[in-house]
């Protein structure tokens, strides 16, 4: 049985104050969560909203990461400084850095080997646009993405990792993939890293949906099979909606 994990995505939101004032509101809130519950913050709020969440359940991570353990990097966070602040997850490969920030399948394998190697839990994520899904690409696009993405990783490290499949055109665009839309790609994905790594590591990684996940849809995508969680953006930013979230992924659990 896998463990359901709830990742927020906070973007580019909050100041320091305004993020330990969000989790301050949450930490009740998620206290009896039978999932794992993060919050991925931006990097000056990671060392705030450490200190406010330690001794909780709830973790921290970080949106993005350098691949270098350190050098002429101007405006590059390397993964020692961000253990340093108390982060423990690391998103990787988010479609807005892929679309706006020249990110490729190549950057997100060398961040996934070096968080991994760094002892930061990777959150990669991979997903197609409308014209892929509409062209009927989508199926080829997440294999390829998950599996550049994890090349050179062992098995045992690969069930590390934490994959996020999220649909460019559900991103903040208040339309969901529907629950069997995000099972079904959820289980191709599962199925490439069983191609790549074996049955045992398809059946122990997590594969989380992402897109518009809200308190209104997210009961019906837990409920499926292939779905372990949700990264949830705009629905991070507020303690009540989130908690909501949380709630539904700790009902998935026996
Ligand atoms: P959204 O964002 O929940 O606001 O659609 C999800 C994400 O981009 O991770």
């Amino acid at each position: 049985m896998r463990k359901p994990i709830i990742a927020g995505n906070w973007k580019m939101n909050l100041t320091p104050l305004e993020g330990e004032t969000l989790v301050k509101a949450l930490i009740e809130k998620v206290a009896d969560a039978k999932c794992d519950v993060v919050v991925c913050v931006p990097f000056v709020d990671i060392a705030p909203v450490a200190a406010a969440v330690k001794g909780t359940n709830i973790h921290v991570g970080a949106q993005n990461l350098h691949f270098k353990k350190s050098g002429a990097y101007t405006g590059e966070v390397s993964a020692d400084m961000l253990k340093a602040v108390g982060a423990e997850y690391v998103i990787i490969g988010h479609s807005e850095r892929r679309q706006y920030f020249a990110e490729t399948d190549e950057t997100v394998n060398l961040k996934t080997l070096f968080a991994l190697e760094n002892g930061l839990i990777p959150i990669v994520c991979v997903g197609e646009s409308l014209a892929q899904r509409d062209a009927g690409e989508t199926d080829g696009l997440v294999s390829m993405q998950v599996k550049a993405a994890l090349k050179g990783l062992s098995a045992q490290d690969a069930q590390k990792v934490i994959i996020a499949y999220e649909p460019i055109w559900a991103i903040g665009t208040g339309r969901t993939a529907t629950n069997e839309q995000a099972d079904e790609t959820i289980g191709v994905i599962r199925g490439a890293v069983a191609e790549a790594f074996g049955q045992e590591t398809a059946e122990k990684i997590r594969i989380q949906y992402g897109g518009s996940m809200n308190a209104k849809n997210c009961q019906g995508l837990m409920q499926m099979p292939q779905i372990d969680g949700g990264l949830i953006g705009g629905a991070s930013l507020k303690a009540e909606d989130f908690s909501i979230i949380v709630a539904a992924a700790s009902d998935t659990v026996a």
